[in-house]
């Protein structure tokens, strides 16, 4: 007897009327024709052809900030860098007692989206560590239904910041997993490169993944992305370096990003562009034309990278909106991208599920025998639907265990000359 039995499932790869089995938290078959008379379970769910997905993953977020949206004032330019000072301005009124309540109460918005894994960064600039000694524990706290990763990351930069460094090793010895960067913030472009160094041989000690904020800047001679790619082949880092936002890539010159696109696949270096926010916070000192300012997504996957689409940021001093809905950000990247063919759209899928789940480094993702039993079931039949529609969640399991349900959207219309009222299942 099985304990979950999902059948009449439509999978992300195209498959229909596919059955899941689940024993003891882990996918047992994945099968056609998998129904309760041939597969009984303790627990049985029909599907009714709805799309079932590995959860959401998002590659890169500010939990320290989360939900501190108007304190202690609100971001008037809408630029990164108000954004950054206004930070400022915040962080010493942070308590540990509030950065725990934000980021709980954000996890549990972000199950009821289906999103069970999220990298976030952590500013480590605070000598008191506060937001780090808070995040470790939401990260205990959440263990049981989320993924939760930590990146160490000197907001005010490594080299800039005094004593960044120093809190940047205390973080990583008190448990942060993965080394962060902000080289375009650094005082100098040879600051900057000499950051970039500095962390990567950090990492390649210390046995650490790196993801670094990096060339978030409408500057196309903002190249620390060349640093990063070169660090990364020249330490063996290969496939275990992210370059988040990348935005400079955005007004580059063409011929230059033909050779960095190689070199960039040479280090198998990983991307992750953040849509929404950068689609707000670049191009604020152009008059018009204003450049969208998200990095190159098509060309970076026509290249072979891995890129994922982050949420970055909800209701905090640099954005004031989002939801913790990663179908939200794969619609706005999608736009953004102009990738509006069937197979773009499905990389657009790809980049709020498979693909940061590969940067994560996430063991036991996907739907295939072996895999942890942790999906969400979509109001949707594929996955260029659940981005059209932002799709509902209607219930969502992590290693076999349902975590979060809601009933399906419909709508009731009262149309004249229509008769009774139709029910409207659905878009
Ligand atoms: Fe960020």
């Amino acid at each position: 007897m099985l304990d979950l039995l999902i059948h009449n499932a439509s999978l992300p790869d195209g498959r229909t009327a596919m059955g899941v089995a689940v024993q003891g938290g882990v996918i047992a078959d994945v099968s056609p024709g998998l129904n309760p008379a041939n597969a009984p379970a303790h627990e049985t769910l029909d599907a009714e052809g709805q799309l079932l997905s590995p959860p959401f993953v998002d590659a890169h977020f500010h939990m320290d900030a989360t939900l501190s949206y108007g304190l202690p004032r609100v971001n008037q330019s809408g630029t990164l860098l108000e954004g950054i000072a206004l930070w400022g301005e915040l962080k010493p009124l942070l308590t540990q007692e509030a950065l725990v309540e934000r980021a709980l109460a954000y996890c549990d918005w972000a199950v009821a989206k289906g999103l069970l894994a999220i990298r976030s960064h952590v500013d480590v600039c605070d000598p008191r560590l506060l937001a780090v000694d808070a995040l470790l524990e939401v990260k205990r706290r959440v263990a049981p239904y989320l993924d939760l990763q930590l990146v160490a990351f000197p907001q005010d930069g490594v080299l800039r910041a005094p004593g960044a460094l120093d809190n940047l090793k205390r973080a990583l010895a008190k448990g942060v997993d993965v080394v962060g960067g902000i080289p375009h913030f650094e005082r100098t472009m040879a600051d900057g490169a000499a950051s970039v160094k500095l962390l990567c041989e950090l990492a390649a000690e210390q046995g650490k993944l790196v993801d670094m904020h990096c060339d978030e800047s409408d500057d196309p001679l903002s190249r620390h992305v060349e640093t990063l790619a070169f660090e990364t082949q020249r330490l063996g880092l290969h496939g275990r370096v992210t370059g988040s936002h990348l935005t400079s890539m955005h007004s580059m010159d063409n011929y230059y990003v033909s050779k960095l696109l190689a070199l960039m696949a040479e280090a198998r270096l990983n991307v992750v562009a953040n849509p929404l926010i950068n689609i707000t916070l670049q191009g604020r000192h152009d008059t018009y034309p204003k450049r969208r300012g998200m990095t190159r997504v098509p060309e970076q996957l026509a290249a072979g990278l891995t890129v994922a689409f982050g949420h970055d940021c909800v209701m905090d001093p640099w954005y004031s909106l989002g939801s913790g809905d990663m179908l939200e950000v794969a619609h706005m990247g999608l736009h953004v991208a102009q990738m509006t063919s069937q197979a773009a759209m499905g990389q657009c899928f790809d980049a709020v599920t498979a693909h940061p789940a590969r940067i994560l480094g996430l063991q036991g993702y996907g739907i295939a025998p072996g895999c942890d039993a942790s999906f969400v079931l979509l109001q949707a039949r594929n996955p260029v639907e659940a981005l059209r529609l932002r799709a509902h969640r209607l219930k969502v399991y992590r290693r076999g265990r349902l975590l979060a349900e809601s009933p399906k959207v419909a709508s009731r219309l009262h149309l004249a000359g229509r008769g009774d009222a139709v029910t409207f299942q659905g878009p």
